[in-house]
């Protein structure tokens, strides 16, 4: 049995912390407690380190196909990115093509994951409508392959939008299975009319995708899924909310007691729509959806975190070439071509921490909660992942408060050529990454091992995540 042991540092949950020593046993946590024996295989010491639980990223886009191009990073280049970054646990997308059967999606995705990813990984299955096949399918899903979350668009029609009706009965069909439905919230039909009428007009240029996405059509999509879930008597998750007002219609909806949970992402947290200004269509990097936002939206996302509105921080890591491979480039005349999307496995922890703990804004036990804990509560996967306690899965890292680092392109992991935060100086860096007791990213070198990652079943979403 192997065994190791992490000595003298400060172990850091959502609830606390405590100077404790963790043995690790066979991939699991056997004990946490203070002077432990130190007959382990492996002895690593943490004196002036966190010793956090691994993140857990809910939403991710690793080898995702849009049109006929794809994310660029895969599952093992993505989760080696993620990895460095101290997350050891993703949730991916299974999106089915129109007409395909969930379970074959389930099928491509794991395929595509398999042997590849360097750590455990799940999926959630995109659903386009909700009918008696995809009921029987959700119910398989749910019950024996442990995917339990189903992501809805409310956005993009023609190609992932759902209808209300959709929306509605996929609430109700996939509550009483331990189901959750996650929610694109932007008004697809309205956002199309501002795109035509914008690219009528010849304006053309990236910061039109802002300007015809406003927080209007995120906030009447938020208050809108809210009202379905809450008619659904079902509980729902709204991913990458944007901005204030949409922060707005989930408080007000909670007020009336509808079961709504919440992510943003670091990029609405740490950039605002500035950067569509930039010359050269260097905008075009930062197109995603929902677009940034003006800089008061930060703060007012951030008091939500602190304030416990939202729940959780995922990146949408979903990275596009700009110009190696020139995907960005294929908007340059027309914002509307430029595939949405942009990556971020690798800094979430980084920039939370030097952002949000640094700062005051949060403490580093609401940064483990809403990096780890939470989204292992929501999506089913507590208390196997998300804590450092006694039967979970040792996915350890031992996080330097103290160490700096500059981002950039030129030294991150991610198979993409730019970063959206090249030159930033972050302090508060992952030392060491463990994955099921696994050294697998040791003072910045990847030492672990393609395909070791395991995929995960998951048991109900939707629980409270406080
Ligand atoms: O622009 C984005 N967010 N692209 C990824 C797909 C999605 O909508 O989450
Ligand atoms: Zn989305
Ligand atoms: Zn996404």
């Amino acid at each position: 049995m192997a065994t190791s042991l992490i000595r003298n540092g400060t172990v850091l949950s959502d609830a606390g912390r405590m100077a404790a020593d963790v043995l690790v046993e066979n991939g699991v946590i056997a004990r946490v407690g203070r002077g432990l024996p130190e007959s382990a295989d492996t002895v690593i010491d943490a004196s002036g380190r966190f010793v956090l639980p691994g993140g857990v990223d809910a939403h991710t886009h690793l080898d995702m196909p849009a049109g006929d191009i794809t994310s660029t990073d895969d599952f093992e280049t993505g989760t080696i990115a993620a990895a460095h970054g101290g997350t050891t646990t993703i949730v991916d997308f299974a999106t089915p093509e129109p007409g395909e059967s969930l379970l074959a999606a389930l099928d491509t995705w794991r395929a595509k994951a398999e042997g590849k990813a360097v750590v455990d990984y799940g999926f959630h299955m995109v659903l386009r409508e909700f009918g008696e096949r995809t009921a029987s399918e959700v119910r398989l899903l749910a019950n024996r392959e442990g995917v339990t979350s189903f992501k809805m668009f409310m956005a993009y029609p023609g190609r992932l939008m759902a209808d209300d009706g959709s929306i509605s009965g996929a609430m109700r069909g996939t509550r009483d299975q331990g189901g959750l439905v996650m929610i694109h919230a932007e008004n697809g039909r309205a956002i199309e009319v501002l795109i035509a009428e914008a690219l009528q007009r010849g304006d053309t240029a990236p910061r039109f995708h802002a300007l015809t996405r406003p927080v209007g059509a995120e906030a009447e999509a938020a208050s809108r899924a809210i009202a379905l879930a809450e008619m659904a008597a079902a509980p729902v998750f709204i991913v990458h909310l944007s901005s204030a007002e949409a922060l707005e219609a989930l408080r007000v909806g909670r007020a009336r007691g509808v079961a709504v949970f919440a992510e943003t992402c670091p990029q609405y947290l740490c950039l605002s729509d500035a950067e569509y200004e930039r010359p050269d269509f260097e905008a075009a990097k930062f197109v995603m959806s929902p677009p940034l936002r003006p800089a008061p939206h930060q703060e007012a996302l951030w008091r939500g975190l602190a304030a416990r509105d939202l729940d959780t921080v995922g990146t949408d890591h979903c990275p596009f070439g700009f110009s190696d491979p020139p995907h960005k480039q294929r908007g340059r005349d027309d914002f509307s071509k430029i595939p949405n999307g942009a990556p971020g496995i690798e800094t979430r922890l980084m920039l939370l921490w030097d952002e949000g703990v640094r700062t005051g804004r949060i403490t580093p036990e609401r940064f483990v909660e809403i990096t780890a804990a939470a989204p292992a509560k929501i999506f089913g996967l507590w208390p196997r992942k998300g804590t450092i306690a006694e039967g979970s899965d040792a996915d350890i890292v031992l996080w330097d408060p103290d160490a700096s680092v500059a981002i950039s392109a030129s030294t991150h992991h991610m198979r993409v050529d730019y970063s959206l935060y090249e030159g930033r100086t972050v302090t508060g860096v992952p030392e060491a990454v463990l994955s099921r007791g696994e050294l697998i990213v040791d003072r910045g070198a990847f030492v672990g091992r393609k395909g070791r990652g395991r995929f995960l079943r998951r048991g109900a979403a939707g629980a409270a995540s406080a």
